[in-house]
């Protein structure tokens, strides 16, 4: 696991490599083989997968919004396969799956084949089962993921959705000057995440203070919400530690009963619209006793001074604060998990895929 979270720099480079589009203020995508009349034809998108999959789509719900002006639906895919779905010629469903074998995620790919939906899928394994059926897709080129825990899958699907997303967008209302800064930031991502891995001692050190914890919450708004469920399911299936990922303002709807000084928070307060509100919900957490362990941006004190514990990421716009986050989600869930002696690389009950329902 560890390894591979140490690749993220390679790997990201890999995904973007000859897909980005300067002169245009675009990507290149031409696996997904669409034209940009059948791109401007698409009404809706509807983002299908399992686990960590799941949660890139649904970052990609805020990705193809916020760029593309398209409705998104994120769908559990078992879910999907089995709700007699609503989806046609205008529907775009995109099937992520880093194996490309998830029997689920398979089903609902035949599905929406067979009621008339343009497929595409984005898988990691060259040549696998949702690559080949889907027949269009962008491979994640992240390299073989062995580790049970999916890392530089996640971080590669948000980046190739992101890419997806610039595409479309700049089919429709995305300008020139927005698509353009996009990708210089894309081009970027390698080196920050660089940045996020050269702070693994200073996370290895605040994991040392909440290893023993039976119970974390994990907070985000917006896009970071996915990033928490994802930073939740790390550390559930590396340090069997029962944590929950919540959006921010729903925290004080119920779970807020469960706070006290024994349950940690892990609040993501990365810069993006929102972030001054779940400041107001670390405020709530730390009333109730909560130590609160903050991933914050460089250079906000503010931030860093609300919080029982800091983790810093660099600067960066918010369509890749996601990338940077999960990054530090990652390292935390490994140091907890090694430091409660777990078998980070052979969790148990679990299997690196799904192919039984
Ligand atoms: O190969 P897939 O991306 O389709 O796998 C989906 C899930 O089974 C997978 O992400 C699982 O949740 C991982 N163990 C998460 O770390």
């Amino acid at each position: 696991m560890l390894k591979e979270i140490f690749e993220q720099p390679d790997a990201l480079a890999n995904t973007i490599r000859g897909r980005l589009d300067p002169a245009g203020g675009t990507a290149f995508l031409s696996g997904l083989s669409l034209s940009p009349r059948e791109l401007a034809a698409v009404r809706r998108v509807v983002i299908v997968g399992c686990g960590t999959s799941l949660h890139a789509g649904m970052v990609g719900k805020y990705l193809f919004e916020k760029l593309a002006d398209i409705p998104t639906a994120p769908e559990q895919a078992a879910e999907f396969r089995y709700s007699n779905p609503i989806v046609g010629p205008d529907d775009w469903v995109i099937a992520l799956s880093q194996s490309g074998e998830t029997a689920d995620t398979l089903a609902a790919v035949r599905e929406s084949i067979r009621k008339g939906a343009l497929v595409s899928g984005l898988c990691n394994v060259v040549g696998s089962t949702i690559a080949r059926e889907a027949g269009r897709g962008v491979y994640l080129h992240a390299g073989p993921e062995i580790s049970v825990a999916s890392t530089k899958a996640f971080t590669a699907q948000v980046t190739a959705l992101l890419m997806t997303a610039l595409k479309l967008g700049r089919t429709r209302r995305l300008s020139f000057e927005d698509g353009d800064r996009l990708v210089k930031e894309i081009s970027r991502l390698p080196e920050l995440v660089g940045k996020v891995l050269e702070g693994n001692d200073a996370i290895a050190k605040v994991a040392e203070k909440y290893a023993k914890a039976d119970d974390m919450f994990f907070i985000g708004r917006g896009m970071l919400h996915p990033v928490a469920l994802e930073g939740a399911l790390k550390i559930k299936e590396v340090a069997y530690v029962h944590a929950e990922g919540y959006q921010a303002a729903e925290l004080k709807h119920g779970p807020i009963a469960l706070l006290s000084e024994k349950t940690p928070v892990v609040a993501l307060l990365a810069d993006i619209p929102g972030k001054e509100k779940t400041l107001g919900n670390v405020q709530e957490c730390r009333t109730r006793m909560a130590p609160v362990v903050g991933v914050v941006t460089e250079g906000d004190e503010a931030a860093a001074a609300a919080v029982t514990d800091a983790l810093v990421i660099p600067k960066t716009c918010a369509e890749l604060s996601p990338i940077v986050t999960v990054v530090v989600l990652q390292l935390f869930a490994y140091h907890v998990a090694r430091l409660r002696g777990c078998e980070i690389d052979q969790p148990r009950n679990l299997a690196k895929s799904v192919t039984v329902e």
